[in-house]
């Protein structure tokens, strides 16, 4: 039976990070998975996770199943960071929240009890998104469509188009937006254009879903939950998926939470009991390796006071990347790459073609994704003049 299933080709993104790796050129340069590189090509494990989880080992006593519901420090912790201490939906108790693998396991939670309210709820999403959202939402039987997002001409958001689209999302349809450092396009809304969001919410009755996995990555941790903070104080219900990959490094530890804002206490509970009879069917119990680090770190005032310092410097870096290569792209090509420093987070599409995104893996071991998205944290000192002839050669 099994024989029958044919041999399927490697996802996209990660089949060319394979590639890459394999790559023997000694200048070659990995712009392709969403993964924060530091100046030396590393990836590095926070100083504050490394702290939390030397205390845990300490502490531990067993490794029988967490609460399915999760670490109760980390979804506390993971609500306050979400939503900001004092927030309205906190205070009133319409605030609830899981623990989940990742955030595409909060992400598959949410969609889950999105399919649980309406069966025929459309999905909108941005033209274009996180490819993986569609299999992540959609195979839970959501159908989906597109809103326009970004404009390639302008390398910023076409809020007009966006709104324009919108205005065909019904009471029962959901809008999924991102929070910030939209992925893949770097582009993301200002706050006055999240509170034109939060009128049409009030006006047509869309569900807004909000996948946050790069707080803290583009402006800073509060600045980057600005949008879903002010939509949460004006929307009656809202679903939220953040991770915990991105800003705290715990990438392979799948650590993140699906936070439901509720029109009501008891609907907060009841989403809650509907999450958990959802994970039962899918995978049971939360890991708890991750979120026991999170949640240590979220409550103890000095590894948070560490973390926060660390990734200050993390996103800092990444500003200052984005700036270096503005100033080493123009320098080479004379063209205006001005909108690099403008976005926010990892991700920007450099406007290439599809074939010269080919000829600078092909010609010049430089791997981006065909779209021409590049991940700003994999270019370095060592690697950046390389990266900019690279480019100067195929345009
Ligand atoms: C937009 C977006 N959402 C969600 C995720 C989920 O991340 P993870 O499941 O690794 O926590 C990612 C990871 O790359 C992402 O880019």
């Amino acid at each position: 039976m099994l024989d029958k299933l044919e041999r399927l080709p490697p996802d996209p993104i990660l089949g060319l990070a394979a590639a890459a790796r394999e790559d023997s050129h000694p200048n070659k340069v990995d712009l392709t998975v969403g993964v924060y590189k530091d100046e030396h090509g590393l990836c590095p494990v926070f100083e504050a996770v490394t702290k939390a989880q030397e205390l845990l080992a300490q502490e531990e006593v067993t490794k029988a199943y967490m609460p399915p519901a999760g670490s109760e420090d980390f979804n506390a912790g993971m609500q306050r960071l979400l939503l900001g201490a004092g927030h309205p939906a906190l205070a009133g108790g319409r605030v609830s929240s899981v623990q989940a693998p990742g955030g595409c396991g909060a992400l598959r939670i949410g969609a889950e009890l999105v399919y649980a309210a309406n069966q025929g709820a459309k999905v909108w999403v941005s033209d274009p998104t996180w490819p993986v959202h569609i299999p992540l939402l959609g195979s839970v039987g959501l159908e989906f469509a597109n809103y326009r997002y970004y404009d390639p001409a302008t390398h910023g958001v076409n809020f007009d188009a966006m709104v324009e689209d919108l205005q065909q999302a019904a009471a029962g349809d959901v809008v999924l937006l991102h929070g910030c450092c939209h992925n893949p396009c770097g582009a993301d809304l200002t706050l006055e254009q999240w509170g034109v969001i939060a009128d049409m919410v009030e006006a047509q009755g869309f569900l807004p879903y909000v996948d946050i996995a790069y707080q803290g990555l583009g402006d800073g941790l509060d600045q980057d939950a600005a949008g879903l903070r002010l939509l949460a104080e004006r929307v009656p219900e809202m679903i939220v998926a953040a991770s915990c990959s991105k800003n705290m490094g715990l990438y392979r530890e799948r650590t993140g939470a699906t936070i439901f804002i509720a029109k009501t206490p008891e609907s907060a509970e009841a989403l809650v009991s509907q999450a958990l009879v959802a994970a039962r069917r899918v995978y049971s119990m939360p890991p708890s390796h991750g979120a026991l680090i999170a949640g240590r770190i979220l409550v103890d005032q000095e590894l948070d006071a560490l973390w926060r310092s660390e990734l200050v410097a993390m996103c800092g870096r990444i500003n200052d990347l984005r700036k270096a290569i503005r100033d080493k792209l123009e320098a080479a090509t004379q063209r205006d790459f001005a909108f690099i420093e403008n976005e926010k987070g990892m991700f920007s599409f450099l406007g290439l073609s599809a074939e010269q995104a080919i000829r600078l893996r092909e010609e010049h071991s430089v791997y981006m994704l065909n779209s021409s998205r590049i991940n700003i944290a994999g270019v370095n000192a060592k690697n950046i003049d390389h990266f900019a002839s690279a480019v100067a050669a195929v345009l």
